[in-house]
């Protein structure tokens, strides 16, 4: 058995059980895994629709161009649409998205124009209005508008919802889905409520988005409209394709709980998803624990897309600490090494310039040391370590009556207080044996590796 075409399995992705950051007690969550669809998103669905669509109403011909204002997915679904039956794609996306999306978009062949976030929707540099703008310039193009166009709706009003019941065997109690355009929940709502109108649909946006307000007043309040990161889901606008009336409940989630329960689903599921699958995965937990659902629920949670196209943010740390997602890594200073010290804080041991050899050998041994720093008038001008000295007396035993500066090594480098345990750790790393530390005080100490060691194994500190 085989397919025609890579557009002929999109569709019939699995539902899987979430077990570890489910509640025992409480409700079976299932989630619609859709980053089994080609495209690796749930907008494979709705793209292929929107062009069969339109091509059973002779909006599109043969040659022509698709051109779409995407944040990626949809786009990735209408390239690969586009592909199979030989159209061209240009789409438009903001600046705010993964550039893995750009990129992936770009591998199949479709032209993408970068335009700015933060500019009003009906700005003529908006991605909407430049999408539209190209599509009333370029002849024979089609301009699938996935906002606004019930295809969308239709296509899981056909495919998602059915899906979802035949997979439950009709037991789901509750459908929860990340509300962008609208039309995953509102057509997947549409065909289960037909099924079964007790079962609760519960949308998931986000905090900055117009849509918990619009749902609650049934008004558009501007100032509830905010920047924010997760990709996908909330709005600043009110699309054709949501429509609330089959939607019972709304649930916002901030960016910080999306990409902590995106980044848990990963590491403790294994289900490597996108930031609004964290999202909707909060959002159902939540609605869970606020509603009391308990065993005899069944919540069918879909997770849009894969996090292979997260993987420079969500997935990444230095960006998660950048954005305030992640504390920043325990970092220790030269003053924190030196408080942690085994020996605790003690003046600095160094040898003189004109001290002898010997001085320095039994110096060492009464202290238990391996190197000293070498004085002279003016500050450290050398160091001194028993590996050199031995290497000299083996060639040479009468040395151990010179001065000290005869076989003296480079002075070990001064740091201050504040300097930092991994540039510390470059110093040692480069054949230092120690560093010198220029305290606050004006008294100097001395970090070897062993106390690089001791600080980071020590429990006082770790
Ligand atoms: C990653 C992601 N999650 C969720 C959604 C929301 O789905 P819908 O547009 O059907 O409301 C989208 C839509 O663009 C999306 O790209």
């Amino acid at each position: 058995m085989w397919h025609n075409n890579i557009l002929e399995t999109i569709g019939n992705t699995p539902l899987v059980k979430l077990n570890r950051l489910a509640d025992e007690a409480g409700p079976l969550i299932l989630t619609k895994v859709e980053y089994f669809n080609p495209g690796q998103s749930v907008k494979d669905r709705i793209a292929l629709k929107m062009i069969e669509d339109a091509e059973k109403q002779g909006l599109i011909k043969p040659g022509g161009t698709i051109i779409e204002g995407t944040s990626g997915n949809t786009g990735m679904g209408l390239a690969l649409a586009a592909v199979v039956k030989g159209y061209k794609c240009i789409f438009t996306t903001t600046d705010k998205q993964s550039m893995e999306k750009v990129y992936l978009l770009r591998a199949l062949g479709a032209e993408v124009k970068i335009c700015p976030t933060n500019v009003e929707p009906d700005d003529p540099r908006s991605y909407y209005s430049v999408a539209k703008r190209l599509s009333e310039e370029i002849p024979n193009s089609y301009y699938p508008n996935q906002y606004d166009n019930l295809s969308n709706t239709q296509a899981h009003y056909e495919t998602t919802g059915p899906e979802i019941w035949e997979q439950t065997e009709g037991k789901v109690t509750h459908f929860v889905a990340g509300m962008g355009t609208g039309g995953t929940i509102t057509g997947t709502a549409k065909y289960l409520k037909e099924k079964n109108p007790n079962i609760k649909v519960v949308g998931v946006d986000s905090v900055g988005s117009v849509y918990l307000s619009y749902s609650k007043t049934g008004k558009f309040d501007k100032s509830q409209i905010a920047p924010y990161l997760t990709e996908g889901i909330g709005e600043d606008i009110i699309p054709g394709n949501i429509d609330f009336k089959y939607i019972d409940d709304v649930i916002q989630c901030n960016d910080a709980d999306a990409f902590h329960t995106t980044r848990a689903l990963a590491k403790r599921e294994g289900l490597f998803i996108g930031g609004s699958c964290g999202a909707a995965v909060w959002g159902a937990i939540e609605y869970a624990k606020i509603n009391k659902l308990g065993k005899n629920d069944v919540v069918v949670v879909l997770l849009p897309d894969s996090g292979t196209r997260y993987v420079s943010k969500i997935y990444n740390d230095e960006w998660m600490t950048q954005n305030g997602f992640l504390e920043p890594a325990w970092s220790p200073e030269a003053t924190d090494i030196i408080k942690a010290k085994s020996t605790g804080m003690q003046q600095l041991l160094f040898t003189s310039e004109n001290d002898s050899v010997d001085d320095v050998i039994k110096m060492m041994n009464e202290h238990n040391i391996s190197q000293l720093p070498v004085k002279g008038a003016d500050g450290f001008t050398g160091s001194i370590n028993d590996s050199r000295i031995l290497s000299h007396l083996i060639k040479e035993p009468t040395l151990k009556d010179v001065s000290v500066s005869k076989i003296m090594d480079k002075p070990f480098p001064e740091v201050t207080s504040q300097t930092s345990m991994d540039e510390i750790t470059k110093l040692l790393n480069r054949g230092n044996a120690a560093v010198i530390v220029n305290m606050e005080s004006g008294k100097h100490q001395i970090i070897t590796r062993s106390d690089l060691i001791h600080v980071l194994t020590s429990s006082e500190t770790s």
